[in-house]
């Protein structure tokens, strides 16, 4: 089984930024932080708001203030006032253009906190970047033009916020000068959206009636316009709201292990951040998956060994006993540890151009543990605008749905209702190492908890050495017509005469039993090469050669093959023929009958074949005659006779 690769790159943008939020914390160290995320369009006067955010706590700078007030009377849109917008739209209207994941972070602070807005675009093509800015929001402020009122977007980006597990709304009306500060206006908003939340779980929300513009209400409360609203300012509540990471502390222990801190034999400490709970030394811990006990020997830290150390620590653990522990690995209070299972209902967001690919293999990334695993069809989408629940076969970019994820090891996780560290993952693609995907585990299914694997004593080597070979598969690829069934066989018929034992799986035949319920769709050609992935590898187990003779159109699944193989157990063998020639030939008459329309999602017609990148060896059937094209795959992998002979 191959490892999986540290993806570091999936995130760098993050990375970089974590790289700012470190040393903007490093200065204010001495205050609490809250993060927060604003929700809305530059219509609701969101740029005009943050922009008087940082004005009002003085985080303009100067020069930048002395060319704000020169722009603004320039281009400004807001007389000879200050157009606060311009300070953030031109950043904004920059980022639009492009498509990539990408939130504009920015710091401030009061007296009393310090502040990370993650500022987020809020159109419906941009459910990505919200979703990225939430996630490690602690508050949202949903903004709401008074004129307007409750509009679909707000509908939307609320309920995003909600899925993303924030548990503080702030309902800013804004633009409350232009309705000439009526309260009747601001109570009928609030009543509408309290209904809303309501339907969709959010059973508290603040609602804060303001002018982005005029200032109302932002840092002093209430504002003389507003004398009837008895409610705090928004710099008011965003720095008393207390941060729901703090109860944190009060949960079960857990820590993923980031890394296992070893410098010399006499020390070994598994390093990590606290999710959640408390820890001292002495107290009794099991680490998961494997639900091995020990107990805390000490507590270290750059700053010396610690008595107790809380949620949101960076720690290095020792433990009494030496038990197995590595990276990916969490560990939890003995007595209340974290469930570990690995087949999941979860709630997924797409944030790839390229859909969802269901049954293919990704990486899923949760906390510290890298997995490979499968997304069945989604069971439903979600239109984020009305949160109906809608029939798909597949989830586009922005899209939400309800889908099954299968993994290949047992994860460490809890719901993320009760765990955004052990409950949220993102999935990468495994060949572009783009994240693809942020996810959140809904539960588990009963089901993967009651099948475990059974050992048996006759083992995969006592049945490759009693027939005195090493088991490979040799996995023939190219358009239908290429010649692979033809080379394969011939292929099978000289390993056969030297007393190798082999057997050939081949599409046509495979399809005719074991596949016959799938057909030619993207979806139904993944499952086939899984399906005959597990069945080669089966055959493996059982010490055979095997020779595999399918389309395999993606390189994803070939992959996914070889990752389930031991190395160097696959052999991929390219059968390399232009489509002019594999029509030209068109020995079935399919091409005839594609080109015609008969046939739909025709291989190299309507529908891709991505050749391999780096095939073990290819081979050139206008050159050669399948005999010669056999003979010269014998030839190359002879050399490796002490690879197929034991
Ligand atoms: S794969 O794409 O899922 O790997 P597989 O090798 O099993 O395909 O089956 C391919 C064979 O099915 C072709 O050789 C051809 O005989 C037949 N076939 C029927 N319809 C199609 C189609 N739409 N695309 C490709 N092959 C097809």
């Amino acid at each position: 089984m191959a490892d999986a690769p540290v993806n570091e790159s999936a995130y760098q943008t993050d990375a970089l930024i974590a790289e700012d939020i470190d040393a903007y914390l490093d200065q204010h160290q001495h205050k609490t932080m809250l993060r927060f995320i604003t929700c809305g369009s530059v219509d609701d006067g969101k740029s005009t708001l943050i922009g008087r955010l940082l004005y009002d706590s003085k985080m303009i700078f100067e020069d930048q203030l002395a060319a704000l007030e020169t722009d603004s009377k320039k281009v400004g849109t807001q007389g000879q006032e200050i157009d606060f917008a311009l300070l953030v739209d031109g950043l904004a209207a920059e980022r639009e253009q492009g498509i990539t994941i990408d939130v504009a972070y920015r710091f401030f602070n009061t007296e009393k906190r310090k502040f990370i807005v993650a500022d987020c675009p809020g159109h419906e093509q941009y459910t990505r970047n919200m979703v990225t800015g939430a996630s490690t929001a602690d508050l949202a402020v949903i903004l709401v033009d008074a004129r307007k009122g409750v509009l679909v977007q707000t509908r939307r980006h609320s309920y995003l916020c909600h899925l993303i597990g924030i548990k503080n709304i702030v309902l800013a009306v804004n633009k409350m000068d232009l309705v000439d500060y009526d309260q009747s206006v601001f109570d009928k908003i609030v009543a509408e959206y309290g209904e809303f939340a309501k339907s969709i779980g959010i059973n508290n929300f603040t609602a804060i009636p303001i002018s982005g513009f005029k200032g109302d209400n932002i840092t002093t409360a209430p504002s003389g316009n507003t004398i009837w609203y008895s409610g705090p300012s928004l710099v008011d509540h965003l720095e008393t709201v207390e941060v729901l990471g703090s109860h944190d502390a009060q949960k079960p222990f857990r820590m993923p292990v980031q890394w296992v801190n070893r410098p010399n034999l006499d020390f070994r400490g598994f390093s990590g951040l606290i999710a959640s709970g408390a820890i001292k030394p002495g107290d009794a811990v099991r680490v998961l998956p494997s639900g091995k006990t020990s107990t805390v020997k000490s507590i270290v830290t750059m700053d010396g060994d610690l008595d107790e150390a809380m949620a949101g620590q960076a720690i290095t653990l020792t433990l009494q006993d030496e038990i197995d522990c590595s990276r990916g690995n969490v560990i939890s209070a003995a007595d209340a540890p974290p469930q570990t299972a690995d087949q999941f209902e979860t709630t997924i967001v797409w944030l790839n151009d390229d859909d969802l690919h269901v049954g293919r293999a990704y990486w899923l990334k949760l906390g510290t543990q890298t997995v490979s695993a499968t997304v069945q069809q989604p069971k439903y989408e979600v239109d984020v605008n009305t949160m109906e629940h809608l029939a798909a076969k597949t989830l586009e970019l922005n899209q939400i749905g309800v889908a099954e994820v299968l993994t290949d090891k047992p994860l460490v996780f809890e719901p993320y209702a009760d765990s955004r560290t052990l409950g949220g993952f993102i999935l990468v693609d495994k060949i572009t190492n783009a994240t693809v995907a942020a996810g959140m585990i809904n539960f588990s299914l009963r089901r993967s908890q009651n099948i475990h694997w059974q050992p048996t004593d006759i083992t995969r080597e006592s049945h490759a050495a009693l027939k005195n070979q090493s088991p490979r598969v040799l996995w023939f690829t190219g358009l239908s017509g290429s010649g692979k069934s033809t080379i394969a066989n011939e292929v099978e018929k000289q390993l056969n005469l030297m007393n190798r034992h082999t057997f050939l799986l081949d599409g046509d035949n495979v399809r005719h039993g074991l596949n016959k319920d799938l057909g030619f769709t993207e979806a139904d050609r993944i499952e086939n090469i899984r399906r005959v992935g597990e069945v080669a590898k089966l055959m493996t187990d059982a010490g055979l050669i095997v020779l595999t003779a399918f389309i395999s159109p993606f390189r994803a699944e070939r992959q996914m093959v070889r990752d389930m193989l031991a190395e160097g157990e696959f052999i991929e063998i390219f059968v390399d023929t232009p489509l002019e020639v594999a029509e030209e030939r068109d020995v079935k008459g399919l091409y005839k009958k594609a080109r015609s329309g008969q046939l739909k999602n025709f291989t190299g017609i309507d529908s891709p074949y991505e050749a391999p990148e780096n095939p073990d060896i290819v081979v050139n059937t206008v050159a050669m005659t399948p005999q010669e094209a056999a003979e010269y795959i014998i030839k190359t992998i002879l050399p490796l006779k002490s690879r197929i002979q034991a």
